[in-house]
């Protein structure tokens, strides 16, 4: 397994015209990795939390299409909560991110590009798990 963790808050670049605005993604040139899986969470209770996992490989483009929501993310011995509330910006989560999502709008839509297909083998699901596996790169240096 190649241990790689990483968040970045990406606002991306608009085109607007008297119609409308439009946000495009292109490979090479400005999506962070090829994209092979799209999906979206919609309808989540406001009440609901979910993800509590991270990945061993997989990189994934986060946008709330609709609505809000909060992405609190721990890797690399850090924590830090986002709240994506735009369709103009998306939080890239690569890799052992630790991520759990709540706070959900009624109108949210959060739409999700991945760098690969669904694979189980590629989710962390248990904290501990997670947390040997950071401690074990943190004591790698
Ligand atoms: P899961 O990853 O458990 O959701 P969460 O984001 O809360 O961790 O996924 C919920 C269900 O949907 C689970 O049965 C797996 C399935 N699923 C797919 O079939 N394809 C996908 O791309 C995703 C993300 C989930």
């Amino acid at each position: 397994m190649i241990y790689e963790a990483n968040v970045d808050e990406i606002d991306f670049s608009i085109k607007g015209d008297a119609r409308g605005y439009l946000v495009p993604f292109e490979d090479g040139v400005n999506m962070p990795f090829a994209p092979k899986r799209f999906y979206y969470l919609y309808g989540t209770d406001t009440e609901i939390q979910r993800g509590f996992h991270a990945h061993k490989e997989l990189k994934q483009l986060l946008i709330a299409t609709s609505g809000s929501v909060r992405i609190q993310c721990e890797w690399n011995g850090l924590k830090k909560k986002f709240l994506l509330d735009s369709p103009t910006k998306g939080l890239l989560l690569e890799g052992m991110v630790w991520h759990v999502m709540d706070k959900f709008s009624p109108d949210c839509i959060l739409s999700v590009l991945a760098s690969d297909i669904y694979n189980e083998a590629d989710y962390v699901r248990n904290y501990d798990d997670f947390k040997k596996y950071e401690a074990e790169y943190l004591n790698s240096f």
